[in-house]
């Protein structure tokens, strides 16, 4: 994907933003976390696995973790990870991010997917 590609895409992801969930519930979004994420991804800061660390993840560009090795797919996408462009990436992580190299179909319950951002969140 080219540069102005990303932007475009950006641009879509920031339009098509869905309404936040409501009642989100942390504990139960570290518990998703921990059976569906915590394989590859840690919450460390500076430790990367078979993806990159997680740790600050909102606000922060896709594919700018010093030392991983991400796809161009996921580097050169111009997503700002939110809770409104995580929610979409994590509805569907292909769909959003074609080729990118994350093996992982995506979290399809809508009030799952809100919890576990909400624990994304308290990364920091
Ligand atoms: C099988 C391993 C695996 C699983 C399971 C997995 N991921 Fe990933 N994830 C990756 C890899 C690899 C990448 C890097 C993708 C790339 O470079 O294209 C990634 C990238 C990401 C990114 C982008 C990070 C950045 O710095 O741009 C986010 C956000 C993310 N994953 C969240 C999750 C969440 C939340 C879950 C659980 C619901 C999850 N992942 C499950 C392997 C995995």
């Amino acid at each position: 994907m080219t540069r102005t590609q990303g932007a475009v895409l950006a641009g879509m992801l920031a339009l098509l933003a869905l309404p936040p969930a409501q009642a989100q519930d942390k504990a139960a979004g570290q518990a998703v976390f921990k059976a569906q994420c915590s394989i590859c991804h840690s919450t460390e800061p500076e430790h990367n696995m078979a993806g990159p660390t997680l740790y600050d993840v909102v606000g922060r560009r896709a594919g700018h973790v010093a030392g991983f090795a991400y796809s161009d797919a996921n580097r050169n996408s111009g997503i700002v990870w939110s809770v409104d462009t995580l929610d979409l990436y994590l509805t569907s992580p292909k769909g959003v991010v074609p080729h990118n190299a994350m093996t992982y179909g995506g979290v399809k319950d809508a009030s799952k997917r809100a919890d576990l951002i909400a624990y994304l969140t308290t990364l920091r």
